[in-house]
């Protein structure tokens, strides 16, 4: 199944799905200079930029983006590190379709962009990462799959961080192989 992934960030999952040889289609971003796109250009996959300031509206840069990933036939989108709340004209071409990776154990720590270090914070001794559908809704589409971390005590922000992304780099492959699978045995083809 042809991925789209949108990133803006150090790029961690998308090289990983890179290395697993998922057939990466396109790699969208809203930051031209961001380590994803590096790893997009290095990889010579697909890239573009869709940064808010060319756009009139969120629902514009929104709509661009989902007519580019329908042309280069991407029929499932991975959200993986995108620091955008995607808008109607994405969510209603990919319905059903759209993954995002978040490093909580949702429903825990939604919403934000800081979610491991609001676990220190909180005192939590177990988090982890979430892999759900992506709707209106804000971190809350149904989960396809989750993996659990320990806190230890001396954690930063950062080393909890690595430690999530190991499973994240697991159950991000994993939910898109259920996902791929489900939509090839329930629905026609993407037209
Ligand atoms: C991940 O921790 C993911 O859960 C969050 O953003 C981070 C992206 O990491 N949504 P990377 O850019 O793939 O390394």
């Amino acid at each position: 199944m042809k991925l789209g992934v949108l990133a803006s960030g150090q790029g961690s999952n998308l090289r990983n799905l890179a290395d697993l040889y998922f057939e990466i289609a396109a790699v969208a971003t809203n930051k031209a200079h961001c380590g994803a796109a590096d790893i997009a250009r290095e990889r010579r996959l697909p890239l573009a930029v869709f940064a808010q300031k060319d756009y009139d509206s969120l629902a514009a840069r929104d709509s661009a983006m989902a007519g580019w990933l329908r042309g280069q036939g991407v029929e499932l989108v991975v959200c993986a590190g995108y620091d955008r709340v995607l808008t109607a004209p994405l969510l209603e071409a990919f319905r059903g379709r759209i993954v995002n990776i978040h490093p909580s154990l949702l429903p825990a720590f939604a919403g934000g962009m800081d979610a491991v270090a609001q676990a220190l914070t909180h005192g939590v001794k177990v988090t982890g990462c979430t892999v759900h559908l992506v709707d209106e809704t804000v971190d809350a589409g149904p989960i396809l799959a989750q993996a659990a971390v320990p806190v230890h005590d001396d954690d930063t922000p950062a080393s909890l961080h690595a430690r999530i992304q190991i499973q994240e780099h697991r159950i991000l492959p994993e939910a898109i192989r259920l996902l791929s699978d489900r939509l090839a045995a329930a629905r026609p083809p993407l037209r």
